[in-house]
């Protein structure tokens, strides 16, 4: 068997810990219809920090096949730093860190210097999931995990085609050598997600919407 397809929901600022605990359940009930998909495949769910703990207890005390990312982490380590998540606090609690998703780029100016470094504190402690918005998007030289996420495709229920994605993932493997894998991210449903995972060179994908409800993102591991 080749590498697992991953498929990584991101929760963005959304869900409460209660609505959180609702979706775990929810989701629990969709296991039994899975446990013939699940074969060779990794889901994550990626939620605000302060519910990266319960989460973590959650999935580990019902058994249930999901581990539990970041959406970003601090470039800082511990220090006078307001606000930020050093990556020791994250220690042991997260398996992959999405960085510069194109919306940490555009509200909080992100820039490529500052990514670089989040590269480097996430790797502590996690993998790195590196988004870029184009094949031509700086990537840091030891991110071995990119997800292609055209910003047109994102939230707008207009996803790329899965062919541009397959183009644009080969580029990003030939102009980044250690990237192994490159997910597809926008606008990815239960109807649509079997057609990027199916390119050879697409891995998985990262679905922000879609992620939301636990039936459908049950569907989606389903369907790719
Ligand atoms: P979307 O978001 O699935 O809602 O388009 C994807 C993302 O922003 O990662």
């Amino acid at each position: 068997m080749g590498d697992p397809t991953l498929i990584i929901g991101n929760w963005k600022a959304n869900k409460t810990e209660e609505e959180a605990v609702v979706w775990f359940d929810s989701f629990r009930d969709q296991l039994a219809s899975l446990s013939d998909e699940w074969g060779n495949k990794q889901a994550v769910i990626c939620p605000t920090y302060p519910l990266i703990p319960t989460l973590n207890k959650i999935v580990s005390e019902k058994e249930i096949p999901i581990t539990i990312g970041a959406q970003d982490i601090s470039e800082f380590g511990q220090g006078a730093y307001t606000g930020e998540v050093p990556s020791i606090v994250l220690q042991r609690q997260i398996t992959f860190c999405i960085i510069g998703h194109s919306e940490r780029r555009k509200y909080f100016n992100e820039t490529d210097e500052i990514l670089e470094k989040k590269v480097v504190a996430a790797s502590l402690v996690s993998t790195p999931v590196f988004c870029v918005q184009s094949e031509n998007t700086k990537i840091p030289e030891s991110v071995r995990f990119v997800a292609f996420e055209p910003i047109e495709a994102i939230g707008t229920g207009k996803a790329d085609t899965p062919e541009d994605g397959e183009k644009v993932a080969v580029a990003i493997k030939e102009k980044n050598k250690n990237v192994i894998s490159v997910l597809y991210g926008g606008s990815v449903t239960s109807k649509n997600v079997s057609d990027f995972t199916k390119m050879p060179n697409i891995s998985g994908v990262l679905v922000g919407g879609a992620s939301l409800d636990p039936i459908e993102f049950a569907s989606i591991i389903k369907q790719c």
